[in-house]
């Protein structure tokens, strides 16, 4: 169909150009009918303008804009003219284009949701028709802040001198870390490459070869559980450098951070981050990716439960254990529903129950008071500073049981009094350093690498390897904006004997060790250089920037919680004759 091609776009048109004849090409966003003047919305990525078609002076305009109606695609050549009634909420709400001539570009089905950014249609629905919920502005905006990022991150590491290297997707499997999604080979039938969970291993190799500083805007795939910020398809800004300590990477990255908040909101955000430990961040926070930018925090109170006649505090602490607490401020008047929600929640991290207190109006009470002696009571409010009107929980377990129950709860009672709310628009920056090296793995009967397996050990607790490996922290850094974890790295194993012993202490035999990661130990026999990175999560920044708590806002076509694509239907099933060539037979029937 033959179209008048637009000489400006829907957002452009100030009063200024009152007077000049323009084409515009857009959606239709809505339609209003006065009797023989009819008012479109037209919307293109740029904006809306409003377009007025007389048609009671012209019949060939009024049978132009007959069938026309919401998301119909149109051209439109006109007149533009101050508005006798302006609309100050859009840019070009101060003027409007009188329609000399109109067409129909192309005809729209009515849509299955309004294209509105109020939108009250559920997901799936949206995800279904992706293309359709993209042309809304709201989400449109995310992808120009998503835009500018991709450019302030070419633009900033390559002044800082980085070289962006791309890595392989057909990779090996390696069985650290999350579960890979695996490819069949067809040229090696039997075999599997595993698309890459980060370009961890390339990079390092990268340092190997003397590339000095790397950085790739890269696709990453993982196959673990889903969350709101978590796809089985994301993106890092991947780097790694040479010859540096943790210190170079801690500041590359507050430099990079601050540039992008000041290029892309107008943000200042003040560097150096400040940093805490691990240690400290389960203890005040209850979570190694805590949002600082409320309290609520954490109170161990183990010294006087330990002592008091409630047995399961007393004994939790005779066994070792601690008792944690956090004062929710003004919660007193939660109800014992909302106490029993509040519970069923603690349930979900491992708590056994949450035992509470409450003081309202200078009176003491709670599910577990009547088991507490003299001044027990006393001394548990005193301790958290309680006020009447609060709401005491406490979180009796294994230290870091205890304090991650408490981080959620924490989380969960700000949620609920709305203090996330009032947070809106507002950014906390910092550091979580000194993790723990290893974690033991109930699971497996062994130890597995908290951050992965090629994280240097910090020099002051080496000799912790042997005798303490519980208490051997890493060489790693965690960026966390917000609550949400932005950013991880490390410094990195960069000799031979170290990276075996650490092989050693994960429970590989030398043979698998030599198996799954004999490229790397090999590498490291030729010369590595001390080298150390981080890996961003492009779209949890994307996220942030964008002020969403939906990673699926952030990416064009994501996947939904249950790794589904509800648009096109993957993954799907495919036939005998595709799997026979991969050298794959089913083995299960297809539901
Ligand atoms: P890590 O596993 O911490 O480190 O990942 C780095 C960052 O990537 C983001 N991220 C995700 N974003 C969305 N969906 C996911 N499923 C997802 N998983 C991770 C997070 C995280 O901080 N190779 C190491 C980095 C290094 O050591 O240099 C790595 O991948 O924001």
């Amino acid at each position: 169909m033959q179209f008048q091609k637009r000489t400006v776009s829907c957002g452009e048109l100030r009063p200024a150009n009152a007077g000049s004849v323009v084409t515009l090409n857009g959606w239709v966003n809505a339609r209003r009918d006065y009797g023989g003047v009819i008012f479109i919305d037209l919307r293109d990525r740029y904006g809306i303008t409003q377009v007025v078609v007389d048609t009671s002076h012209s019949p060939a305009l009024a049978s132009a804009i007959d069938p026309v109606r919401s998301e119909y695609v149109l051209w439109v050549k006109g007149t533009i003219r101050l508005r006798e009634n302006p609309n100050p909420r859009i840019p070009t709400g101060l003027i409007e284009v009188l329609a000399d001539d109109i067409g129909v570009i192309n005809a729209a089905e009515v849509t299955p949701f309004e294209i509105v950014d109020d939108l009250a249609t559920n997901e799936e629905l949206r995800l279904q028709h992706r293309y359709l919920d993209l042309r809304r502005p709201a989400l449109q905006k995310n992808f120009l802040i998503r835009n500018k990022l991709y450019q302030i991150t070419h633009r900033f590491f390559e002044q800082e001198g980085f070289l962006e290297v791309e890595t392989p997707v057909l990779t090996k499997s390696t069985p650290e870390g999350a579960r890979d999604f695996l490819v069949p080979s067809r040229m090696n039938k039997g075999r599997f490459y595993a698309l890459p969970q980060s370009p961890q291993l390339f990079k390092q190799l990268l340092m190997v070869s003397g590339f000095d500083k790397y950085m790739q805007i890269v696709k990453c795939f993982r196959d673990e559980d889903l969350r709101a910020d978590r796809q089985p398809e994301f993106t890092q800004i991947d780097v790694e450098m040479s010859f540096v300590t943790q210190e170079d990477i801690l500041s590359l990255t507050e430099r990079f951070i601050s540039t992008a908040w000041k290029q892309i909101l107008d943000v200042d955000v003040p560097a150096p981050f400040p940093r805490m430990s691990f240690h400290e961040a389960l203890s005040r926070f209850g979570s190694d990716k805590p949002d600082i930018r409320y309290g609520l925090e954490l109170t161990n109170v183990s010294e006087i439960a330990g002592t008091s006649s409630f047995g399961i505090f007393s004994s939790a602490v005779a066994e070792g254990d601690v008792v944690m607490a956090l004062n929710a401020k003004s919660c007193g008047s939660f109800s014992r529903k909302q106490i029993d929600e509040l519970t069923e929640h603690a349930k979900k991290y491992g708590a056994k129950g949450l035992p509470w207190l409450k003081m309202v109006d200078g009176e003491i009470s709670g599910s577990f008071v009547k088991q507490l002696e003299g001044d027990q009571a006393a001394s548990l409010c005193a301790e958290l500073g309680a006020e009447s009107g609060d709401l005491l929980l406490f979180f009796p377990g294994s230290w870091e049981r205890a304090c991650t129950i408490g981080g959620a709860m924490r989380s969960e009672i700000a949620r609920r009094c709305g203090i996330l709310d009032g947070l809106a628009g507002t950014y906390s920056f910092h550091w979580v350093v000194e993790f723990p090296l290893l974690e033991y793995s109930e699971e497996e009967s062994r130890w597995i690498a908290r951050h992965h397996p090629f994280t240097a050990p910090m020099n002051e607790d080496l000799h912790l390897l042997s005798s303490d490996p519980t208490h051997a922290r890493a060489v790693a850094h965690d960026l966390v904006i917000n609550g949400y974890e932005a950013a991880g790295g490390s410094v990195r194993i960069h000799t031979n004997p170290v990276q075996q012993r650490m092989f050693d202490l994960l429970g590989f035999s030398r043979e698998d060790a030599e198996l799954k990661f004999g490229f790397l130990l090999n590498a490291l026999r030729y010369g590595a250089p001390p080298h150390g990175g981080i890996a961003f999560g492009f779209d949890r920044l994307v996220m942030l920037l964008a002020q969403t708590e939906n990673i699926r806002d952030v990416i064009a076509f994501p996947k939904t919680t249950s790794g589904l694509s509800l648009m096109d239907g993957c993954p799907s099933g495919v036939d005998d004759a595709q799997l026979a060539e991969v050298g794959i037979r089913r083995a299960v029937s297809e539901q």
